[in-house]
């Protein structure tokens, strides 16, 4: 496997070709949790990987150099995918400075016993010289956590970018022009919907400051290192963090006796009429993960429960609340669903929907026990202005 980045600059990750469960978030390709070995006069590992493969990035970092040789360890960022390893690695190199922020300092004491740990508290604009070569540091709050930082090497238009356009995707490749690229950035869409999507404002404030930067490889903390594709993976990052809005109209629901899946069905038949692109999501059936990932750049959203025990049915509670928390932006939408007695589910949605600031085209679509005639053709014309809608908002 090549792993040079640059001379002297070489991978020392581990590829996770096993993962397919990341806090919750289904990983069905792996991943990667990238670290980096600069060799200089003086030599830098940057980041490390999750505690259990220890052995094996230090085995990397070994083949490439003699441990006491390390005189910096970056950590650009404190949560134990990336940093679980420098504990490993800084009892075998304890002259080693740990080269952080001062919350990535705090963090870290938090996370682990750091006493005897020599930290080096650095701060937006700083730099380290390792010799012919430069480490200067960009500090990236909530891109992913408060701690986050890039690190730059200026003299090889390099950056190390941490969780910013990662992927979970492991690979016997370490670069982008050696794996497909409509996997990467299907695997690329997918992180950023389930892990920063909320963070989309300082993701954006950070593409700014990129802007400032003569940049030609970007080697992130997950995935493969973009050298090829640059423009196509930091033009999606724009379109995203905008929530530019695609022609797409995303139905969600859960149904139990197939009467709100009726429902859902003859909305679909009514947006398929258009020339927007339409998916039908029954979240049972399929991975939240999934879910989010197709509602990023849907323009507009029909969201379906019946009412049962006059709430919700449990998945749809539990898509909406993962929903809620990442924050989807510039949405609009309505409820429907299908009820006994008690007609609830749709207000529990919109009350969801306000929360997520999703624009209410229309009233929602009720329908006691079983859908009618009048009920279905209903849902069709909802459907039809539902995608005329997002046709609209793509186009605007
Ligand atoms: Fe890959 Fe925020 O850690």
């Amino acid at each position: 496997m090549k792993t040079e980045l640059r001379k002297g600059i070489n991978w020392v990750g581990y590829v996770d070709w096993v993962v397919r469960d990341f806090h919750g978030y289904q990983t069905p390709r792996g991943s990667t949790y990238n670290a980096y070995l600069v060799q200089d006069e003086k030599t830098a590992v940057i980041d490390s990987v999750k505690a259990p493969y220890a052995e094996e990035y230090i085995a990397r970092i070994r083949a490439l150099t003699k441990l006491e040789a390390i005189n910096y360890i970056v950590c650009n960022h404190a949560e134990p995918d990336h940093s679980g390893s420098i504990v490993a690695l800084q009892k075998l190199c304890p002259d080693a400075e740990i080269v952080c922020n001062e919350k990535c300092r705090k963090a870290l004491q938090l996370h682990y016993d750091t006493a005897g740990w020599s930290f080096r508290i650095v701060a937006s604009g700083d730099s380290i010289s390792l010799g012919t070569r430069t480490l200067t540091f960009v500090e990236t709050p909530m891109v992913h956590w408060p701690e986050s930082m890039f690190t730059y090497v200026p003299e090889e238009k390099l950056l190390f970018s941490m969780d910013a356009f990662g992927q979970h995707y492991a690979s016997a490749h370490r670069f982008d022009d050696e794996e497909p690229l409509d996997v990467i950035m299907h695997e690329a869409k997918t992180y950023y919907a389930n892990i920063v999507m909320l963070y989309s404002k300082p993701i954006a404030r950070v593409l700014d400051k990129a802007r400032g930067l003569d940049i030609e490889m970007i080697a992130p903390s997950h995935g493969v290192i973009w050298r090829k594709n640059l423009s196509v993976i930091t033009s999606a990052y724009v379109d995203w963090v905008n929530f530019k809005p695609a022609p797409k109209v995303v139905i969600l629901y859960d149904t139990m006796w197939q009467s709100t899946e009726r429902m859902a069905k003859a909305i679909v038949e009514g947006a398929q009429e258009t020339e927007a692109h339409v998916r039908l999501i029954n979240v049972r059936s399929t991975h939240m993960t999934e879910t989010v990932t197709e509602v990023l750049d849907a323009a507009t959203l029909a969201i379906g429960s019946p009412t049962l025990n006059q709430t919700l049915m449990p998945q749809v509670a539990a898509v909406l609340t993962y929903l809620k928390g990442l924050k989807p932006g510039k949405k609009a939408g309505f409820a429907f669903g299908s009820y006994g007695w008690a007609k609830s589910a749709t207000k529990e949605i919109e009350t969801y929907m306000d929360a997520m600031k999703i624009e209410r085209l229309r009233e929602p679509l009720d329908a006691q026990f079983v859908p009618n005639d009048d009920a279905l053709a209903a849902c069709r014309q909802a459907g039809r202005e539902l995608a005329e809608a997002a046709i609209e908002r793509a186009s605007g």
